[in-house]
């Protein structure tokens, strides 16, 4: 049995567990005899565990176990000052098709080609040729398109699923239909596209080999700076596309996060941009709420642990449905 880490946290002291899991830090201690053991923290997409290999066989070589490797672990659970803290009995190296690629990442639970189908039809309904013009070329474009719909919306807070930007871009473009349909001062158009390309820079944030990870570019430069520098480029390649729009776009896209502290080099400054950056939260957060509750609870009921970065325990005892 391959033990989920949101199951090996409910068993009780003394259990004996088995699975693949994936190092996300390791640390060669020694102890007051002078002997090693190894302190981990492993993952899967259920959550984090921390694990010691107390004991390992004394010819063992410790320092092939590095950050990102997967491996196979048969350990059982101890409490140490009441948390849950296992020791491994046995750990080696997972073989490529030994274990299954979901049990790290999920997919977006909707289809993914039926979402992508939706996007170009909503692309299609821009009036504004410009716009249009800059939709088409981007996502009729193969090696964009085909980066967008596995793109993750984020490696852990939300939508951080194979197709999660996807399912995060349509989230945003149909709050900001309903905005733009209230607020008649709005330009729609604008509005639209800007929701359909405010995080298109996630395409070269992360990478998706066994688990979501951010890219050396994604850590350097970020996606707010990479979208707009790929937007403004396809913009360039557009004969008379009008300045000022070329400036209000990318304004949408530079503030969408709203905040300095959240990335954001401006702040909101249009009704465009402003509409944006709460629909962009909107769907982030109550998405990630959700996947919290999924972790967390899998198919029960009542309170989850404490969020990480909401600071909240959330309570749910519904059912998650994902009916359209
Ligand atoms: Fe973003
Ligand atoms: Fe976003």
């Amino acid at each position: 049995m391959d033990a989920l880490i949101r199951d090996i946290y409910k068993m009780p002291a003394g259990q004996e567990f088995e699975g693949f899991f994936i190092i996300e830090n390791v640390e060669i201690k020694k102890h007051r005899t002078g002997e090693p053991y190894l302190r981990l923290i492993v993952s899967d997409r259920t959550g984090t565990l921390p694990i010691l290999w107390w004991k390992p066989p004394k010819d063992a070589d410790l320092t092939i176990f590095k950050k990102g490797d997967v491996v196979f672990i048969k350990a059982y659970v101890e409490l140490f000052q009441g948390n849950v803290q296992p020791k491994i009995r046995l750990m080696r190296h997972a073989e490529k098709n030994e274990f299954k690629r979901e049990k790290f990442i999920r997919s977006s639970r909707f289809n993914i080609d039926e979402q992508f189908t939706k996007l170009l039809e909503i692309i299609e309904t821009i009036q504004n040729p410009y716009l249009k013009k800059l939709l088409e070329l981007i996502f009729y474009d193969d090696e964009i398109a085909s980066a967008f719909i596995k793109t993750p919306g984020g490696k852990f807070i939300h939508h951080a699923t194979i197709g999660g930007l996807l399912e995060h871009t349509l989230g945003v473009v149909e709050i900001c239909e309903v905005v733009a349909k209230r607020y008649k001062s709005i330009d729609r158009d604008l509005l639209i596209t800007a929701a359909i390309l405010h995080d298109l820079g996630k395409i070269d944030e992360y990478s998706i080999d066994m688990a979501i990870d951010r890219t050396d570019e994604g850590i350097l430069l970020g996606h707010i700076f990479t979208g707009s520098e790929l937007i403004s480029k396809k913009i360039d390649e557009i004969e008379g596309f009008p300045k000022k729009l070329k400036i209000k776009l990318l304004h949408c896209i530079l503030s969408h996060h709203g905040e300095y502290e959240y990335g954001s080099p401006k702040k909101p400054k249009t009704l465009e941009a402003v509409a944006l950056h709460y629909a962009d939260a909107l769907d982030s957060k109550v998405k990630g709420y959700e996947e919290h509750i999924e972790r967390e609870l899998g198919e029960g009921k009542g309170w989850t642990k404490r969020h990480f970065a909401y600071e909240v325990p959330i309570f749910f005892d519904g059912e998650i449905s994902y009916e359209e």
